[in-house]
């Protein structure tokens, strides 16, 4: 079978297609024949060796996955091969077959395709969990960094589906704000006009938002404070600057602030938990509440799509198609 993979870490060109052999689903393990592998940012990160967990070399990236079940590893109950599925394998998902623990397996239903149900965990469950995780409430307002990103152009639907008041999306220039309104923001700003996180303020009253999704760092962190609420929360939950913050605690007194941090990681060693996430955003996918943009290239344009990814040039999800 083919996997894009890497034998070094660097650049994008350092992805390969490499013939392997087909692995097995081991027990309580499922192979799943890829229909479509999720592109994170994270990928990215893994690629340059950033990633905070440990890479053996080579590594096949991919942490979500959506096709057809091909095997059962042994004491797997509750699937059916050939049924459609979405997973979360620890890696290993740019690959025309990937292997995933049976616990991280879901299934999808029909009216849901392979793109958007890959598309799913990464991004739509992450701003899921993550508003209930800063205790986000109804009525509140909202701002997400990358707003026209993977995460983003599901960010707004999501918020508002918990029933944000309104939601504020931030990007890197000002190209990708005309997008936005399509995808549930209220109003867009760019980081590359020094007055962006003013307007912003002006744009809530000069009260700030309750809760500021941060996925850059840096000086995007730094700003996220300034805009913040009353009472709000910022949380942290990447980091594509590629710089880290200082903080001093005693600043958040003033206004009554927290800081948080966020991964789906997390969520991966309670994987029950996962399910109740999946299924309310595939149900809201079906009844029309949330649309994930996806575009979809094939396996073999890895190199271009994580060149494209770095240089912030995509918006929305990407997935490679085997
Ligand atoms: N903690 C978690 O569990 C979790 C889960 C999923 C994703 N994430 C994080 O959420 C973010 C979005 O993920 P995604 O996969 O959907 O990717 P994405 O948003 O489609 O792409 C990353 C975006 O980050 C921004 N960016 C990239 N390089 C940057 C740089 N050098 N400086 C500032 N901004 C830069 C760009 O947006 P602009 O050009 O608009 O700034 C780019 O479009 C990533 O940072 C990812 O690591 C975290």
């Amino acid at each position: 079978m083919k996997v894009m993979r890497f034998h070094e870490f660097g650049e994008p060109s350092v992805l390969v297609l490499d013939e392997v052999p087909m692995p097995a689903a081991g027990k309580g393990q499922v192979l799943i024949k890829v229909k479509a592998a999720g592109v994170n940012f994270a990928d990215t990160l893994q690629r340059r060796n950033l990633y905070p967990m440990p890479q053996a070399l080579p590594v096949t990236p991919g942490f979500e996955v959506a096709g057809i079940v091909e095997q059962l590893g042994e004491g797997v109950k509750g699937l059916e091969k050939g049924s459609r599925v979405l997973a979360l394998p620890t890696g290993g998902g740019y690959s025309e077959f990937a292997v995933a623990d049976a616990a991280v397996v879901f299934p999808i239903p029909d009216d849901v395709s392979f793109e958007v149900a890959a598309a799913l965990p990464g991004q739509a469950l992450t701003v899921f969990y993550m508003l209930d995780e800063a205790q986000f409430k109804s009525g509140q307002t909202v701002a997400v960094t990358a707003a026209a990103g993977g995460v983003g152009a599901v960010a707004a639907q999501i918020a508002k589906l918990k029933g944000a008041a309104k939601v504020f999306g931030i990007t890197g220039s000002a190209a990708k704000i005309a997008g936005l309104k399509a995808t549930g923001y209220d109003a867009g700003f760019s980081a590359d006009q020094s007055d962006w996180s003013d307007r912003l303020l002006e744009a809530t009253g000069n009260a700030g938002v309750d809760i500021f999704l941060d996925s850059v760092g840096g000086d995007m962190f730094t700003d996220g404070l300034k805009v913040l609420n009353i009472g709000g929360t910022i949380v942290a939950f990447g980091r594509a600057a590629g710089k880290t913050n200082s903080l001093d605690p005693q600043s958040l007194m003033r206004k009554n602030q927290s800081v948080r941090g966020f991964s789906l990681y997390n969520y991966m060693s309670r994987p029950e938990s996962l399910r109740s996430g999946l299924e309310y955003l595939m149900q809201a996918c079906r009844d029309g509440k949330l649309t994930v943009s996806v575009t979809a290239h094939p396996l073999s344009e890895a190199v271009k799509v994580h060149t494209e990814m770095e240089n912030r040039r995509t918006t929305g999800k990407i997935v490679l198609i085997p």
